[in-house]
Order: structure tokens, then sequence, then C-alpha cells
């Protein structure tokens, strides 16, 4: 299928580690021009330079999402790099969870400028370029926990379900401008949080996964390459009347469409 990312300008937040990783090489693949963000700076030459040598185009900025400083030198980084902002993916974050009585002001702070203002601030900065270009796409990555919370699951799936508050308003509030909002609702992928916690427990990783994947309908944990197609479908023209949507991601898992 042709998916016509050609030349388009996309910035992918937390895009040196797992899905953010994979969709920064699957939209440089099909020929975008791939804005990354992250903290560290080793992953960051390390990634842009995996895209290079496959012949894409990259900008990579030490920013760190939760910060408003950091995002406005993101979307001016992507400006002043190519010229332009199609498509804008918020995938930087992590999981946070505890407790509720143990879950401090700091934490659930911390967690909302993370994933929830780091997506608002990136929005409000791109929409717009996208807007004088005619139209853009925004996809939010989220959680399905953010339709189904469980016990223990907070600040994150407080955080996720304004996500998709946000994802579905801002939406409505776009599409005359062209500007498709959507949302990817992960279940459990491979990726650097699951790495971390294999080293921290001194558990096998593949013995992790294999546990991870014993309550998924599909027997097995996603890849994030998995997630990284459904980002570029939803990036692409293929997607073009898809706005306001929110697509489970999680091999069967959530009990809610
Ligand atoms: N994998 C899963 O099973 C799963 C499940 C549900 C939801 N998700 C969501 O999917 C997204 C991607 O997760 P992942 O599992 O692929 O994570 P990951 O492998 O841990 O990668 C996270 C990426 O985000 C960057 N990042 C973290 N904090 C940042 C900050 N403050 N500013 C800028 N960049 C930051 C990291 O780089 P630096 O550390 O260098 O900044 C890294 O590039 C996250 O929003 C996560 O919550 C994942």
């Amino acid at each position: 299928m042709e998916l016509g990312l050609k030349d388009k300008v996309a910035i992918v937040t937390g895009g040196t580690q797992g899905i953010g990783k994979a969709t920064a090489l699957a939209l440089a693949r099909e020929g975008a021009c791939v804005v990354i963000a992250a903290r560290g700076r080793e992953r960051l030459d390390s990634v842009a330079g995996e895209i290079r040598a496959a012949g894409g185009k990259v900008a990579a900025i030490r920013a760190d999402v939760a910060k408003a400083a950091d995002c406005a030198r993101i979307v001016s980084g992507a400006l002043e790099g190519f010229g332009r902002i199609d498509i804008l993916v918020n995938n930087a974050g992590t999981s946070s969870r505890g407790g509720f009585e143990s879950v401090s002001d700091e934490t659930w702070q911390a967690d909302l400028d993370l994933k929830l203002f780091g997506a608002i601030r990136l929005a409000r900065l791109s929409i717009p370029h996208m807007k004088k270009q005619g139209g853009g796409r925004i996809i939010n990555i989220t959680n399905i926990g953010a339709k189904q919370p469980r016990a223990q699951s907070m600040p994150t799936t407080v955080t996720r379900a304004a996500g998709l508050a946000f994802t579905k308003a801002l939406s409505k509030e776009y599409a005359p401008h062209n500007i498709l909002v959507n949302t990817v609702c992960i279940g459990l992928v491979r990726a650097g949080q699951h790495e971390r916690k294999a080293v921290a427990s001194g558990v096998g990783l593949e013995k992790l996964y294999a546990d991870m994947g014993k309550d998924i309908p599909l027997g097995r944990v996603g890849r994030a390459e998995e997630v990284a197609s459904v980002i570029a479908f939803l990036a692409s023209g293929a997607a073009s009347y898809v706005t306001g949507t929110s697509i489970n991601l999680d091999g069967g898992t959530s009990g809610v469409l």
C-alpha cells in the first residue's frame, strides 16, 4: 500500500527506544523526514545514525517533553531542519502506578507533565503550522487501562483517560482544518521499559515476556514494529477519513472496544 509519507515531516517524541524508535524507523523508511526527541544524547545519536545509514532524513533533539521550553525547542528544531510539520506522534512516556495512598502529589504532577502536558504543548505548538499547510496528523499513544482502569493503576490510567478525552476533543475542533487526531491504546509491547524491569528484577527478559504474554488472547506480548505500522497507517494518506478514534493494540486483551 502506498502510504504517501514521502517528504512529510514527522515529530516522534521518545523516538530512541521501543515504540518510538520503531515508529521513527518505519516513517523514515517510507520517506518521511523524522524529528526524534528524547533526553538521552547517546541513544539519539545512535538512532539518528541508523536512520541516516539507511538513507533517511533525521534531526535529533535532546529534550524533556515534560518541560514547556523543551517542547518549544522540538517544534522550532523541526521547522529549522525541515520547514514544516505534518505529523506529530506523542509517544514519550513511562509507566507510573502504585497503591492510591502511596502516590504523592509529585508523582501525579510528573505523570501529567510528561504524558498529558507534553502532548498538549506539542499539539498547541504544531497545530498553527498544520493549519497553514492545509492539514496534519496527531497520534497520541495511550494505554488500554485508560478505558478500563484497574486497582493500583494510578496515576497512569487517569493521565491516559485524559489523553483519550484530549484526542477526541482535539479531533472535533480541528477536523475543519483537516487535522486528524487519533490515539493508539497500548496493551503490552516489547520495549525498553520491560528490559529495564527484567534487569532490575533479575528475571531473564524472554521469561518475563513469556509470563506477561500468558493472559493475552494472542498468546504473546506485542512487538514495537507492530505498533509502528499502525501509527504509520494513521499518519498516512490511507487513513484520510479516520479521526477521533482509538485503536486498542493489545493482542485482544481489552474487554472494551
Ligand atoms: N511498552 C508497553 O508495554 C507500553 C504499554 C502501555 C503504554 N505504553 C506507552 O507507549 C509509549 C512508549 O513506551 P515504550 O514502552 O516504547 O517505552 P521505552 O522503550 O521505555 O521508551 C521510552 C522513550 O521515551 C523517551 N522518554 C521518556 N521520558 C521522556 C521525557 N521526559 N522526555 C522525552 N523523552 C522521554 C525515552 O528516552 P529518554 O529516556 O532518553 O528520554 C525513550 O526514547 C509510552 O508513552 C508508554 O507509556 C507502552
